[in-house]
């Protein structure tokens, strides 16, 4: 069927992606990039060798599978252990597969489609752990381009822009990790209709409480800035609830009645460095959903 033209992308997204452009533009940046532009992907910048060492613990106490390597290329913040490098992106990304796996038989997928794949973090543990699947990665320039740069030579991919996934035909599993909620509801709607049509899982991860109100009218926008300064100079805290309308949360997705196959608050401790004071806004959820 004939898809809508993908609505572009938010303007939180426009702001980085101009700031990622500079950065990649300077010499010697894809030296450091982990510790750069990564940092807006889902890298903490505070994220130290000792979390690693601690959140590596917590997760094989667990239970959870950590036999692949992440790279140094980048520069990432890494420790080593049994000759593998080890990372906070790599926890994160195995830390989440091992939620999909316990409801997903990744031997039976083929296809994967990443929605927003920031640098490959997940790419490049699926495609060590699975590599007979056939992996692509939908996002905006300069991510898209970043990724390609960072995974190929080491694992075969696709690589899209949000225009051509219109093209692509069905997938076993869409993934997306901490993407929608920096979206906004009109491009929301468009990759959920999208995922509808054309998947058989979806694997959703994201903030409890979205942090960005990319929907707000400028005008609007202007006049909740403004109480919102207010309100911290008074009490010491913005006022949060007033942009809760321009928000996407957990409970605020579109709805297609697809079955959940697990539905859980995410375990924070690959996501900030462990010594973070999380508030509940600071969390993540995470569902695996069967379309069909
Ligand atoms: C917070 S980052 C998360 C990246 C990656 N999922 C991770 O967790 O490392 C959000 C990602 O969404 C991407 N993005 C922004 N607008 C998009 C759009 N319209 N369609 C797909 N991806 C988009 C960004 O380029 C970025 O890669």
């Amino acid at each position: 069927m004939k898809q809508a033209k993908p609505p572009g992308t938010s303007k939180s997204w426009q702001d980085l992606g101009a700031m990622h452009r500079s950065i990649l533009s300077q010499e010697g940046s894809w030296d450091n990039f982990r510790r750069t532009i990564a940092s807006r992907y889902f890298t903490d910048p505070d994220y130290s060798e000792e979390d690693i060492r601690f959140a590596y613990d917590f997760l094989k106490a667990r239970g959870v599978r950590i036999n692949e390597t992440d790279f140094a290329e980048g520069n990432p913040v890494r420790v080593e252990v049994d000759g593998k490098i080890i990372t906070q992106d790599l926890l994160t990304s195995s830390s989440e597969l091992y939620s999909m796996e316990s409801v997903i038989d990744l031997k039976e997928v083929k296809t994967v489609v990443e929605i927003g794949g920031g640098y490959g973090r997940m790419a490049l543990l699926i495609l060590q752990r699975y590599p007979h699947i056939k992996y692509t990665i939908v996002d905006v320039s300069p991510a898209v381009e970043v990724s390609e740069k960072f995974l190929t030579g080491k694992f075969n991919a696709e690589f899209l822009s949000p225009e051509e996934l219109d093209f692509k035909e069905e997938a076993d599993l869409f993934y997306s990790s901490s993407v929608m909620s920096e979206l906004g509801f009109r491009i929301v709607n468009h990759y959920f209709r999208l995922i509808n049509q054309k998947g058989r899982f979806f694997y959703l991860k994201d903030w409890k409480k979205g942090h960005h109100l990319n929907d707000l009218p400028a005008i609007t926008g202007f006049g909740l800035r403004v109480a919102n300064k207010i309100s911290k100079l008074i009490f010491r805290r913005p006022w949060t609830a007033a942009f809760d309308a321009y928000r996407i949360r957990e409970d605020n997705y579109p709805q297609f009645g697809w079955k959940e196959l697990l539905h859980q608050d995410c375990e924070n401790i690959t996501a900030y460095s462990p010594s973070h004071k999380k508030t509940r806004e600071d969390k993540f959820f995470e569902i695996v959903y069967r379309i069909k």
